[in-house]
């Protein structure tokens, strides 16, 4: 047997449900939706389940223990029926559950050991009618139903593994990585785990994948996978370039080298205050952090915002003049905005150009704007009138304690920042955060891909 094959085996171990977890998975879920249909039974309204998702295609990793279970409403029912109606059926079949809002509300919670998650959509003709994302997942699920085989589903298994491991597997806005949907989409369009891999290792985005050849929409992104079921849609649409290329990057080093390891998510050893402090002396930078207490949102919301906020503290850094290296952020129950310097002060002096000298008015008000003041100058460089005139900030700590409410930030972290409820740590300060993220800082420092 090749290594290539003694591996997936040896990875099959462990990715394959057993019968009895398959068995047991599906009496829960036969029960569950007996409850849900007792529990519609009640209602004014006709509606029925149906069970979604990898456990109702044998395509979920051993050991996971979810159950989607949808139920669908007449199209003509006014949206807040469908909310009500929805939590009613989802109140009845979970007590212990709690609401939780995506596009519209379900109802999450534990049945006999799953996770479950009870989501009221509406039952359509065509996916390209729908009203909410939740409508199409019932089209997603008879599509794949239709046509995933038992074999495709083990390379389904095995190839979402493989994105767990290098950290690409999930659809949620931090990861921005590959959803189950679009790993079952993948593996059937290439015809396996092997051919997907060799396929991904060849590609040059943007990829363009149609699977019922709609030809329909233009997206701008660099994988695009055309829903079968909506061809208005990218079901690739979050996955990010760089996630493109993380997968692109282990397909070639697995096809060359078969290795178990790339299954498994690298969970670097955390470093302590000391390793940071060893790590910053070493490489001679700046570390600034600007840390506050996370505000209380979901991760679909706190992450985008965390991310837009960390671009816009890079450039209102580097629009002062400051050079960073990299940066990057981080939340527990605090959220970091980390910036690394290769500049973190600057002159007391700035330099500021005027007009050409010809300019007429323009360059006449500028000199005499300067003329009498603290500047030196105005003098001429070439036929331009220049000043070096104070610089109000000259370090990268003052830039963040006094200027940060002025750049680019998530909504909620602005509002923080404009509040000043937060505090700024630069330098061997940084080490302080090993307490919390020494993880994270162990990522950061000992960085790959
Ligand atoms: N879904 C949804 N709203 C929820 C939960 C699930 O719309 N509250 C939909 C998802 O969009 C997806 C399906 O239900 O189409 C199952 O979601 P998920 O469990 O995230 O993906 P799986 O395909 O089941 O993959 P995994 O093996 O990771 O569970
Ligand atoms: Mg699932």
């Amino acid at each position: 047997m090749s290594d290539f094959e003694s591996v997936l085996d040896a990875v099959r171990e462990r990715v394959d449900p057993t019968p009895d977890e398959r068995r047991a998975l599906a009496a829960a879920a036969e029960r569950l939706a007996d409850r849900a249909r007792e529990a519609i039974a009640e209602l004014p309204v006709e509606a029925d389940v149906v069970q979604v998702g990898s456990t109702a295609r044998g395509t979920w990793v051993a050991g996971d223990r979810d159950i989607d279970l949808f139920v669908r409403f007449p199209a003509d029912l006014p949206r807040e029926r469908l909310r009500e109606y929805g939590l009613e059926v989802g109140n009845e079949v979970l007590p212990d559950g709690r609401e939780e809002y995506a596009e519209h509300p379900y109802v999450k919670g534990r049945f006999e050991g799953y996770d479950v998650d009870l989501v009221p959509c509406y039952r359509l003709e065509s996916a390209t009618d729908i009203q909410s994302a939740v409508d199409r997942t019932p089209f997603h699920n008879a599509y794949l139903e239709a046509r995933l085989s038992d074999e495709d589903a083990g390379d389904v298994r095995l190839f979402k593994q493989f994105l767990k491991g290098v950290g690409a597997y999930g659809s949620d806005l931090r990861t921005q990585g590959f959803s189950g949907y679009l790993t079952e989409l993948l593996v059937l369009e290439y015809g396996g785990f092997r051919a997907t891999l060799e396929a991904i290792e060849d590609w040059e985005p943007p990829v363009v994948l149609d699977p019922e050849d709609h030809a329909a929409a233009e997206f701008d992104d660099a994988l695009v996978v055309v829903d079968p079921t909506d061809p208005e849609r990218n079901v690739a649409a979050v996955v990010s370039a760089e996630n493109v290329a993380r997968v692109q990057h282990y397909a070639r080093e697995f096809l060359a080298d078969p290795s178990e390891d790339v299954f498994e998510p690298a969970t670097p050893d955390p470093l302590g205050a000391e390793r940071v402090r060893e790590y910053v002396a070493d490489r001679g930078t700046t570390p600034l952090a600007v840390v506050f207490d996370a505000p209380d949102l979901v991760d679909d919301q706190l992450y985008p915002q965390l991310y837009r906020s960390r671009d816009g503290l890079v450039r209102g850094l580097e629009i002062e003049g400051f050079d960073v290296l990299r940066a990057a952020t981080w939340a527990d129950d605090r959220a970091v905005l980390f910036a690394e310097l290769a500049v973190s002060e600057l002159p007391a002096v700035e330099r500021h150009e005027g007009p050409p000298v010809h300019v007429g008015g323009h360059a006449q008000g500028f000199y005499e704007k300067y003329a009498d003041g603290d500047a030196t100058g105005p003098f001429l460089d070439g036929d331009r009138y220049v000043v070096e005139r104070e610089r109000e900030i000259t370090t990268a700590r003052e830039f963040a304690e006094r200027e940060l409410a002025e750049v680019a930030l998530g909504a909620h972290v602005e509002s923080i920042v404009e509040a000043g409820d937060y505090d700024v740590l630069s330098g061997e300060e940084v080490a302080a955060l090993a307490e919390g993220f020494g993880a994270e800082l162990a990522a950061y420092f000992e960085p790959s891909v």
